[in-house]
């Protein structure tokens, strides 16, 4: 049975992905910090099983051991989606010491540390595997307030290109999808913040001026992302490793 490791898979574009994965009968083992939130997704029932593993992947102790646990009870991944995120925004005078440290620690260290424990028991497996990174528009393009945010995502998408080259001889592709804007919990507290310095507090009149901004007139759902994750992690997708893929609704082709 092939299985799928995915951090932050408790809600948003992490949860979209859990429910495609486990619609199409993967094994889902979430590595997360939300239990409630995951424990309503596995009481949904998919053809495939879904386990929690509390993990906060700040912590590399924590990462080790929570990816060693869902080895032991699924086997090695037969696929890996670093997805676990925060985002916070600030103007460059404004910015918190603690905000930069636990955007660079979950955002980048995070995601080095699960690819590091991950693709070790892929190689050890020897069946090759497909690894998604997600990164976001803001690697390709700036944002107001993203400072810190787009500079990880820069960072995690240059990532995704030297690790395509470190694991190719292992049969493992790598590839990162870099999503605009998509309606999930993060992005509601994000737009607050955009709502509050433009827009006099009023977080539709930011969400609307946001859907304005991308050619394609609104912004994504997760299922949307999830479905591009899903095809990156499948033989289908079998010549494309070291790819950064805008799932942007053209924002970035303009
Ligand atoms: N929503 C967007 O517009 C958008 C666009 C581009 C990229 N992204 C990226 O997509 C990813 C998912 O974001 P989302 O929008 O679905 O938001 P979300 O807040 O719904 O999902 C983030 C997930 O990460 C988990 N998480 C947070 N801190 C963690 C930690 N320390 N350890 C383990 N898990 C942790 C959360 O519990 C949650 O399940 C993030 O990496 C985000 O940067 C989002």
């Amino acid at each position: 049975m092939a299985s799928v490791f995915i951090t932050g898979g408790a809600t948003g574009i992490g949860a979209a992905s859990v429910r495609k994965f486990a619609a199409n009968g993967f094994d889902v083992a979430v590595f997360d910090i939300n239990a409630q939130a995951v424990a309503d997704l596995a009481h949904e029932g998919h053809s495939g099983s879904i386990t929690y593993f509390e993990t906060d992947v700040r912590q590399r102790s924590a990462v080790r051991q929570s990816i060693a646990a869902a080895a032991e009870q699924l086997g090695a991944p037969t696929a890996l989606f670093v997805n676990a995120g925060i985002q916070k925004l600030a103007g460059i005078f404004e910015m918190e010491d603690e905000d930069i440290d636990a955007i660079i620690d979950i955002n980048l260290k995070g995601a080095l540390y699960t690819v590091a424990e991950a693709a070790a028991l892929m190689r050890d497996a020897g069946n090759g595997g497909t690894i998604v990174l997600m990164a976001s528009d803001q690697a390709l393009i700036g944002k107001e307030g993203s400072i810190v945010y787009g500079a990880t995502k820069g960072a995690v998408a240059q990532m995704a290109k030297s690790l395509s080259m470190a694991l190719v001889e292992y049969g493992i592709r790598v590839n990162a999808v870099c999503p605009a804007t998509v309606k999930t919990p993060l992005t509601d507290q994000v737009f607050q913040w955009i709502a509050d310095k433009h827009f006099s507090g009023d977080k539709d009149a930011a969400w609307a001026a946001e859907a304005k901004t991308l050619p394609i007139g609104r912004v994504a759902a997760p299922e949307e992302i999830a479905e591009v994750v899903y095809f990156l992690s499948q033989p289908t997708s079998s010549f494309m490793t070291g790819a950064v893929v805008p799932v942007d609704g053209g924002l970035t082709a303009q």
